[in-house]
C-alpha cells in the first residue's frame, strides 16, 4: 500500500440468505480498488464447532462456531497495513449470479458511480452474518450495512439451498435448523440493535446509529439493492 492510501472496511452483514454474498460479489466487481473477504473463512474446524445439547447437532450459528479473536486481529491488520492474506481472497459459496440477468448498461452505470470514489481509498468489503453484534469487529468497520429480508422469505431462500461447504465436510440443514438455529441466533445476537428487540421492526436510531439497513426482499430487484448500496458507499467515502 502506498503511503497515501487509506483502507476503508465495509461490513455487509445480515441474517443468512438476505443476499449478502450476492450483493458483496457484484459490488466488488463494480468498485475498481476493492477486495472482498468473507467472515465464513473464520469458521472453526467441524470438530471444534459447539454441539447443541438439545438437538445434539453442530450449532454453526453460535458466535463460538467462529474464531472471533482471529477475525478481529485480521481486520485490525488489514486496516493498519492494507495487506490481505491471499487465502482470504477467493470465490465463496453463492448461487449463480447470472440468474438475475442484470443489464450490462446498469452495471456500467453503477461502475461509473463508483468511479467517484477517491482512488487513494483501498476498499475492503467484508461479507459476514455476525459482525455488528461484536463491539470490536463493529468498531473496525468504517461503513456498516445491514441487509434484510422478511422471515418467511429468508426461510424459503435457505430451504432452497443445497447446503454449505465447511472446512471438513458439507453441511445440510435438518428441517428445524432455520427456526431453531439460524433465525433464533440472528434474533438473539441482533435483537439489541432493534427497537424493542424486534428484528422484523426498525433499527434503534441510538443503538444502531452507525448502521444503515436495506430490505432486499424478493419484491426488490437486485439492481435496486445494488444502487442503494452504491449510494451509501460513494457518499460515505466522501466523509472519510
Ligand atoms: N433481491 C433478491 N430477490 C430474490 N432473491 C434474492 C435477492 N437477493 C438475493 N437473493 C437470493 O437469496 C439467496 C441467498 O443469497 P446469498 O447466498 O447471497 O445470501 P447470504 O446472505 O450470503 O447467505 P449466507 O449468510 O447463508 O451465506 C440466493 O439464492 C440469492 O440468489
Ligand atoms: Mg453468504
Amino acid at each position: 500500500m502506498n503511503t497515501k492510501q487509506k483502507v476503508v472496511l465495509i461490513g455487509l452483514s445480515g441474517c443468512s440468505s438476505t443476499g449478502k454474498t450476492t450483493i458483496a460479489k457484484l459490488t466488488a466487481e463494480l468498485v475498481n480498488q476493492s477486495t472482498l473477504i468473507h467472515e465464513d473463512d473464520f469458521y472453526k474446524h467441524d470438530d471444534e464447532v459447539p454441539i447443541d445439547p438439545k438437538r445434539n447437532i453442530a450449532n454453526w450459528d453460535s458466535p463460538e462456531a467462529l474464531d472471533f479473536p482471529l477475525f478481529r486481529k485480521e481486520l485490525g491488520h488489514i486496516r493498519e497495513s492494507g495487506d490481505i492474506k491471499t487465502e482470504l481472497i477467493h470465490n465463496n459459496n453463492v448461487d449463480d449470479l447470472k440468474k438475475f440477468k442484470i443489464k450490462p448498461e446498469i452495471l456500467e452505470n453503477l461502475k461509473q458511480n463508483y468511479s467517484a470514489i477517491d482512488s487513494n481509498l483501498k476498499i475492503v468489503i467484508v461479507d459476514g452474518f455476525m459482525m455488528f453484534n461484536d463491539p470490536e469487529v463493529r468498531s473496525k468497520l468504517d461503513i456498516k450495512i445491514l441487509i434484510r429480508a422478511p422471515y418467511e422469505q429468508l426461510k424459503q431462500r435457505r430451504a432452497a439451498r443445497l447446503g454449505y461447504q465447511t472446512l471438513d465436510s458439507f453441511w445440510v440443514d435438518p428441517p428445524y435448523y432455520f427456526d431453531e438455529f439460524v433465525y433464533k441466533s440472528y434474533a438473539e445476537t441482533h435483537g439489541p440493535l432493534f427497537i424493542n428487540n424486534d428484528v422484523e421492526g426498525h433499527l434503534d436510531p441510538v443503538k444502531a446509529s452507525d448502521i444503515q439497513d436495506f430490505m432486499n426482499s424478493d419484491e426488490v430487484a437486485i439492481e435496486q439493492t445494488l444502487q442503494w448500496v452504491c449510494n451509501i458507499i460513494v457518499n460515505s467515502c466522501k466523509d472519510l
